[in-house]
């Protein structure tokens, strides 16, 4: 496994769910280390994408690539963080035991992606991926006591514990106030770099993470576009994906603001179908 393949690579790709395509003729690519911002309305299959990408979902068409394998060989080596997780405020597990359930994996047979005695190495890493959440004072705390925050560094910090080589946070920045979605923007950017971990996080607002992302990948009316925000986050090119008029404004204090978007989503349905 070469350290130039691509973490995945996406060709012509169209999913098909019931009667709706959701999205179609995906293209993309994503370099090992890379932060990626996958973005878009509600509904736009943002969730979908990740879904595919661990091979949850098969392709109606086209083809994709993850580190090399089909998904769900690569399925191991990526980690995971899905949509929306709360604690009830009354539950007593402590967030490093949270951390640990991330390595489950290992108990099911597959190999711990760490060298040394399984008890050390599984503490060494453990430790090591709550101090790189920033995470040193409250991990051995009730998880039910933290703020959203601090729960989710430590929820990603259980997405990293297995050594990922992709890195997947499903809307890790949902129901965090700004400064927490700031806060969590420098923590993945810092992760990326430190951990050389290609992670692609879905977001609908692309403000918070300005100046921390290499590359969008932009999901509406069931299409795709991808580059760097100045590319894509532009007037033609979003109102090419939503097919309405939609205009860009850039505020004085640098933040972007996307006019002109549909409520709902467009959805392509399949006449064929059914
Ligand atoms: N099993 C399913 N059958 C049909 N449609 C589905 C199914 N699961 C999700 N969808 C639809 O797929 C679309 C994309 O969903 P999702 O990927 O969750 O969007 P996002 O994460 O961008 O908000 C939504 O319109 C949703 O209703
Ligand atoms: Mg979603």
């Amino acid at each position: 496994m070469s350290a130039t393949t691509p973490a995945l690579s996406l060709r012509d790709a169209s999913i098909t769910l019931g009667s709706a395509t959701i999205w179609q003729s995906v293209s993309a690519d994503v370099r090992r280390g890379e932060f990626v911002g996958v973005l878009g309305p509600n509904g736009a299959g943002k969730s979908t994408l990740l879904r595919a990408i661990l091979g949850l979902l098969p392709l109606s068409q086209g083809s994709i690539t993850v580190l090399g394998e089909r998904p769900r060989n690569a399925r191991q080596r990526i980690g995971y963080l899905p949509q929306r997780r709360v604690f009830n405020a009354d539950a007593r597990v402590r967030g490093s035991d949270i951390i640990r359930l991330g390595l489950d994996g290992a108990r099911w047979g597959f190999p711990l992606p760490f060298a040394g005695s399984r008890r050390g190495a599984v503490a060494r890493r453990v430790a090591e991926v709550i101090e790189l959440v920033d995470a040193d004072s409250y991990a051995e705390r009730s998880i039910g006591e933290l703020s959203g925050g601090e729960q989710q560094r430590l929820l990603i910090a259980q997405a990293l514990v297995r050594r990922p080589e992709l890195l997947l946070l499903d809307e890790p920045l949902d129901a965090l106030d700004l400064p927490n979605q700031a806060n969590v923007a420098v923590l993945v950017q810092r992760i990326c770099r430190a951990e050389n971990v290609a992670v692609l996080l879905v977001a609908h607002d692309v403000n918070p993470l300005l100046g921390y992302l290499d590359q969008v990948i932009y999901l509406a009316g069931g299409r795709a576009a991808q580059g760097s925000v100045s590319d894509v986050i532009t007037g033609p090119t979003l109102s090419a994906l939503y097919g309405v008029p939609i205009e860009v404004l850039r505020t004085s204090d640098e933040r972007l603001v996307v006019v002109g978007q549909p409520e709902a989503p467009a959805h392509h349905h399949d006449r064929h179908a059914g």
